[in-house]
């Protein structure tokens, strides 16, 4: 049914026997006033069922980016967004079911770790993830450049798998948060992402929607990801452990530095090359500390350790032991993938083209920016333009510097991996993300707090 936004129909009456017209919430929040939760629901329920339009629904969006939203307005679009589609009923699953979510990085590899880490003592990880869209990369693109890998399991299969390896990781659910999926792709065109309320009430949603018990959040800040300052990252991370607290969930939220690529691979295939690494104990620090650091506070939530020291350390043993290889091995195995590809990564699909890029003086490499080398990665065929483009998981970028290496002219930087001829806009990107200067920047923060 069509509705005359402007002044016609009333889509619900606010119980003073006043009807509620989506024209009025939009200009409640543009005088900066607080919105109810009925208020709230009416816009999500009537936007999901298309009976608000888009060019409302920006205009809302705009003024909540401006006006911002309170705690409680947060938490209520929040469960209004679960409310709009399929909740998963992890009941069957037997112990506290930890999850965890990043906001969002370049060479973000950290679930392909932290699953078989937790599960490897035995905490249930039931992890629903997503693809990726421009230069940020999805766990589900990169688990299917292992041969066979199954992605998507029936709910039985899942539940089962997890009671049994405490382990699965599937595609997201079509119709789990329906209202986030329409409010996402509106935000990305209408310059409304970043906003705090509505990135935490995104995120939060699809977290509760799927049954977890505890999440870990882990709130990226610098060049690769949305949030660009700590302050904001904090307020994005204080944000979301409220609402997991006001929520029943037990929260935390780690605060990690995205100002260069997380470790050295940027892509699909490579990535679980970097991430098979990684579990055999040979990963980059920066990877190896953040993923060490996200897995000990599930395994703190999920009951298995006393304190996040303790865990930290006896996961690091659980590396060095070569049980969370065996784990990440197993995974493959029980969603259908070819083990043999862990055993030997080089038969993960290859590139026909490797493209050294040089540095143009001597110098230390001084800043990496992230998103510059998630579009690289994104032009050679590692990533989706549009929702529909098809993923080359042997394209990529491998990051041969990090900031604070030194480097002499002409040295390797980063090598562009593709099977596509033409390469030239990648190449730009690359080659403009390195900075090289003559002083030697401080060491890099990995971690920079911890919200809980
Ligand atoms: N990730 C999400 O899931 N939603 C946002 O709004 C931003 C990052």
């Amino acid at each position: 049914m069509h509705i005359d936004f402007y002044m016609k129909k009333l889509l619900k009456d606010n119980g003073e026997g006043k009807s509620v017209r989506m024209i009025d919430m939009i200009q409640k929040k543009k005088n900066g006033e607080v919105l109810t939760r009925e208020e709230i629901n009416f816009i999500v329920a009537n936007y999901t069922k298309e009976e608000i339009p888009d060019y409302q629904m920006s205009a809302f969006l705009m003024a909540v980016y401006f006006k911002d939203m309170n705690r409680q307005e947060t938490a209520d679009l929040t469960m209004a967004m679960v409310n709009s589609g399929d909740r998963i009923d992890l009941s069957a699953i037997h112990g506290i079911k930890v999850d965890k979510h990043s906001t969002g990085g370049v060479g973000d590899k950290i679930s392909l770790i932290v699953v078989p880490l937790a599960a490897s003592v035995g905490i249930p990880v039931a992890k629903m993830s997503g693809r990726g869209l421009g230069h940020t990369g999805g766990t589900i693109d990169k688990l299917e450049s292992i041969e066979n890998f199954k992605t998507e399991l029936t709910s039985s299969e899942f539940i089962s798998n997890v009671n049994r390896y405490k382990m699965a990781i599937v595609g997201q659910s079509a119709n789990l948060t329906p209202a986030d999926k329409k409010l996402y792709a509106l935000r990305d065109v209408t310059s409304t992402v970043d906003s705090i309320p509505l990135i935490a009430s995104s995120i939060m949603s699809k977290k509760i929607a799927s049954g977890a018990d505890a999440i870990v959040l882990d709130v990226k800040v610098g060049s690769g990801a949305f949030m660009k300052s700590i302050g904001e990252a904090r307020a994005l991370a204080d944000t979301m452990v409220d609402i997991g607290r006001s929520l029943n969930r037990k929260t935390i939220a780690v605060i990690s530095n995205m100002n260069q690529p997380l470790g050295h691979e940027v892509g699909n295939a490579n990535e679980i090359r970097e991430a098979i690494e990684v579990l055999r104990g040979k990963g980059a620090n920066d990877e190896t500390t953040v993923a060490l650091t996200i897995a000990s506070y599930m395994t703190v939530l999920g009951g298995a350790f006393p304190d996040f020291d303790t865990a930290y350390q006896a996961l690091e043993q659980i590396i060095q032991s070569g049980k969370a290889i065996d784990k990440f091995k197993e995974l493959v195995s029980i969603q259908g993938g070819n083990p043999e590809m862990i055993d030997n990564p080089d038969k993960l699909p290859q590139a026909k083209h490797h493209i050294a890029l040089k540095a143009s003086q001597d110098g230390y490499i001084e800043s990496i920016h992230a998103e510059q080398i998630g579009v690289a990665a994104m032009l050679l065929g590692a990533g989706r333009k549009t929702k529909g483009d098809i993923i080359d998981f042997s394209a990529g970028v491998t990051i041969a510097k990090k900031v604070g290496d030194r480097v002499g002219m002409n040295d390797t930087i980063c090598i562009l991996h593709t099977n596509q001829a033409s390469h030239d806009e990648a190449k730009a990107a690359a080659l403009k993300a390195f900075k090289i200067g003559p002083n030697k920047p401080e060491q890099m923060t990995y971690i920079y707090d911890v919200v809980q």
